[in-house]
């Protein structure tokens, strides 16, 4: 039973000066599975997925990935995990080619030129892999900033907001993407504002909400906490919007009336 998780976090907790962020959060994550983290804005997704990469230290609590402590083996954590962030690491003055073989170089792989070639292949970028990243696309960026995520095969893959900003037709682009990601067996964890985004690719949602994970499951499940909304013969089930905004709204302090 805990072999196959490839995440596990249990009591996390941190603040920022007074701001008292993660209140305990505890979830696990199964080895090969997309995983959801929701939550309003400033909830503290962005901050666990700092702790998770070893990028910001807990207060308290503790943490895994692959197997590693993320307090006390962070070098062996960070070879099992990439991590891209809210914010694209895309460099923009190289081509799409050349992100890529020098982050292949950086993680002294051999024939960084055949790794590049072959992911933008992958990503449907050969066309434009000789054009500085500066002239793509916010889909195209996207697509190289987690084909760049990709390079060494990290058996755990953190995307922080991967679709923020980009249209629908990007989106699905990019959950193609994370959908074959799974399929090979890596897992995924992913945060998002958009929740059809975590009821169309995640394995399990959870909902961060005032420090805790207060709810989650399966999308099935999560539906389950609100009855369908009955509308004369027809039987409407809740959207995870639903189930989100009742549970969110619960809590006094959420809103300052
Ligand atoms: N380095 C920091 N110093 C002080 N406060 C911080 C710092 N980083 C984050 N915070 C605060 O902690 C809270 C959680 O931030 P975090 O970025 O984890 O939220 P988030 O859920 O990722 O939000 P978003 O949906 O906007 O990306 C916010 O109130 C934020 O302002
Ligand atoms: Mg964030």
């Amino acid at each position: 039973m805990t072999a196959a998780a490839a995440i596990r976090v249990q009591g996390l907790e941190k603040s920022y000066n007074d701001l008292h962020v993660l209140r305990g959060v505890d979830f696990t994550v199964p080895t090969g599975s997309i995983f959801a983290l929701l939550g309003s804005n400033g909830a503290g997704k962005t901050t666990v997925v700092k702790i998770l990469a070893t990028l910001l230290r807990q207060d308290a609590g503790t943490a895994s990935v692959d197997g590693f402590d993320v307090a006390t083996q962070q070098q062996s954590v960070r070879e099992s995990i990439s991590l891209t962030g809210q914010f694209a690491a895309v460099d923009e003055i190289l081509s799409g080619r050349e992100n890529l073989a020098l982050v292949a170089r950086l993680r002294h792989l051999k024939d960084p030129g055949t790794i590049a070639d072959e992911l933008l292949d992958r990503f449907s970028l050969t066309d434009a892999g000789d054009r500085k990243a500066s002239t793509y696309s916010g889909g195209m960026r996207r697509r190289l900033d987690i084909a760049m995520s990709l390079i060494g095969n990290p058996p755990v893959i953190f995307l922080d907001e991967p679709t923020t900003g980009l249209d629908p037709q990007a989106r699905l682009e990019v959950w193609q993407t994370v959908k074959e990601l799974a399929d090979t067996g890596t897992t995924v964890l992913l945060t998002t504002q958009h929740l059809d985004e975590a009821e169309y690719l995640a394995d399990q949602i959870a909902i961060l909400h005032e420090g805790r994970i207060v709810v989650s499951g399966t999308f099935a499940e999560l539906q389950q906490l609100l009855p369908p909304a009955k509308v004369e013969y027809v039987e409407k089930q809740p959207t995870l919007e639903e189930v989100f905004l009742a549970i969110v709204s619960k809590s006094p302090t959420s809103r300052e009336e």
